[in-house]
């Protein structure tokens, strides 16, 4: 039975993989819980619910724009120590764990949220067209703009075969180059249409969108998201008191969702 956070009228975002992530965690009352994908908030108010008014809960994003989820959780939840700290969870667990503090359950949910792929302005979908970005960071150096138009046609292909799985990586790849040679590409539909002209006309049907592989990838390289994972987890391990508890929910290699997250 789904505890009444999770019903639609209690919030508009019911996380993946809920009941799993409680019972992993086991988060009891008086506890401190790092979230260091808070996103909408949705595992935080279930993990809040946990600790049941006592306790400690420190928030982890790099995008900004979750502050105002954040700001909502911590005036629901005012009998918990709340803390937003805004970044990289490569670097901020890092820190915490330098700094001596120490945390009964930690969470990472990894990639990109619904709330940012449906903002069209962030450049994360291939249904709209958008400004070619995809930084879960606005303020971030590398967007998929600089990507796309700056990486050689090898490093390209590597991309899309290595975080994409894409079989035409290659030909994309080719394109690609071919097409900024006349132009730089500044928007994402520009490269859907380059994607689909480049990948033979059968395979263009009956896989989903012929974009999703090649958006995928670049989000995970635009974001350097396994590179932030591999520093994260012994971060988050130090982190650990005796008997605490890491969860890691991945999506990565599936497509089931349609629009092109996880
Ligand atoms: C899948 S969503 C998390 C959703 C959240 N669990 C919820 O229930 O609403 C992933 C979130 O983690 C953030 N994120 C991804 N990689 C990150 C990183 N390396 N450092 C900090 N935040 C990151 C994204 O900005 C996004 O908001």
């Amino acid at each position: 039975m789904l505890p009444n956070v999770l019903l639609p009228s209690a919030t508009d975002h019911v996380p993946v993989l809920a009941e799993e992530v409680r019972q992993a965690l086991a988060v009891q009352p008086g506890e401190t819980v790092v979230d260091a994908t808070f996103g909408a908030g949705g595992h935080a108010a279930l993990l809040a619910a946990d600790l049941d008014g006592r306790g400690r809960f420190v928030a982890i994003d790099r995008d900004p724009t979750v502050r105002p989820f954040f700001d909502g959780f911590a005036r629901r939840h005012g009998g918990l120590q709340t803390r937003f700290l805004r970044g990289d969870f490569a670097t901020v667990l890092g820190q915490l764990a330098r700094n001596g503090a120490r945390a009964d359950a930690v969470l990472l949910d990894l990639g990109v949220s619904s709330m940012q792929i449906d903002r069209p302005e962030r450049g994360f979908s291939y249904a709209v067209d958008a400004p070619l970005d995809m930084r879960m960071d606005p303020t971030a150096d590398v967007s998929a703009r600089e990507l796309v138009n700056d990486a050689d046609e090898q490093e390209l292909a590597s991309v899309f075969r290595r975080y994409g799985e894409e079989r035409f990586a290659r030909q994309i790849a080719r394109a690609i180059v071919r097409r900024r040679g006349e132009r730089s590409f500044e928007r994402t539909g520009e490269l859907v249409d380059t994607i689909k002209a480049a990948i033979p006309a059968p395979a263009r049907f009956g896989d989903g969108h012929p974009a999703k592989r090649v958006f995928q990838a670049l989000r995970i390289a635009v974001n350097d998201e396994l590179g932030a994972l591999e520093s994260a987890l012994p971060s988050a391990l130090e982190l650990l008191r005796p008997g605490g508890r890491l969860a890691v929910i991945s999506f990565h290699s599936c497509f089931g969702r349609e629009g092109g997250w996880r």
